[in-house]
């Protein structure tokens, strides 16, 4: 039987040691937190890959297989603060370099037509849960070498960039999620840490739709690159998966 890494079947040293770099994904089972695990974890470094149902993501149980246990799959509804705090607990000791919140759900809507349930489901997906991860997981972040929190949000949050209305609650969500981000970059500075809001492109997901223009790779490949080289100069910033400054 093929194993399958989880916290109960790697040893406690292996998730202390500060040596290796590590990524905590929420949204892993597919779109771009899926490719976010494969790109980590082919560039060396150690995943946790959390997914609301891992098992029914055949894509990442097939990355997970060949992964050589740098990818540690956790099942976790973002919306669940109970289990983001036994999640954390679980992690106590070990440094989270890069927390990154990928989680993400659509409540696009027209004036007249509000769907109010999604638009709040929306709210604790898109807004709640990313505050939720930063307050639980700051001291791991705090302790670890990177010490980044990046959250996808998109353009569709900003208000600089809307002249074509519409989509309420989707955008009323990463707007949200931006102010969140802004006010994260300036109260954790003292302890090092960097935040940034972060838009990918748009990207030929299950929300993206099929007439994205640009792939997953691509937009994931310039994410990295751009979390990577992030400065403290940097912190509170609306970036792009280019690097370039997008207005609020
Ligand atoms: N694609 C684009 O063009 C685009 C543009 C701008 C911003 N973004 C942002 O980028 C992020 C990823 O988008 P995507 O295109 O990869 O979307 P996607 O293909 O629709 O995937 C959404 C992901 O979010 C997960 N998710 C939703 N609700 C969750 C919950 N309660 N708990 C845990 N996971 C949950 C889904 O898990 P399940 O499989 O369990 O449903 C799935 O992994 C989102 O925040 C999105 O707003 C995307």
């Amino acid at each position: 039987m093929t194993r399958k890494p989880n916290l109960d079947t790697i040893p406690r040293e292996y998730l202390r040691s500060p040596l290796i770099r590590t990524v905590l994904i929420t949204g892993a089972g597919r779109g771009l937190g899926l490719e976010f695990v494969r790109q980590y974890s082919a560039a060396g470094w150690r995943v946790f890959a959390c997914a609301r149902t891992p098992a029914k993501s055949a894509s990442l149980t097939a990355l997970v297989q060949g992964s050589a246990e740098k990818i540690i799959v956790h099942a976790l509804d973002v919306t669940d603060h109970a289990a983001i705090d036994g999640l954390s607990r679980r992690l106590a000791d070990t440094p989270i370099d890069v927390l990154l919140n990928v989680a993400g759900m659509q409540a696009s809507s027209g004036f007249g037509k509000s769907n109010y349930q999604v638009w709040t489901d929306a709210f604790r997906v898109n807004v709640l849960a990313p505050m939720k991860l930063a307050e639980a997981f700051v001291a791991q972040v705090a302790a670890s070498d990177q010490k980044k929190i990046v959250t996808l949000s998109s353009t569709l949050g900003s208000m600089g960039d809307n002249d074509s209305g519409g989509l309420y609650g989707y955008r009323s969500t990463k707007a949200a999620v931006n102010a969140i981000m802004k006010s994260m970059s300036i109260d954790l500075a003292a302890r090092g840490i960097i935040a940034v809001p972060m838009h990918p492109g748009w990207v030929r997901t299950d929300m993206g739709g099929p007439r994205a223009p640009i792939d997953v790779q691509t937009s994931v490949a310039g994410m990295l690159r751009v979390i990577d080289e992030l400065t403290q100069a940097q912190s509170g910033k609306f970036l792009t998966y280019t690097g370039a400054t997008l207005p609020w």
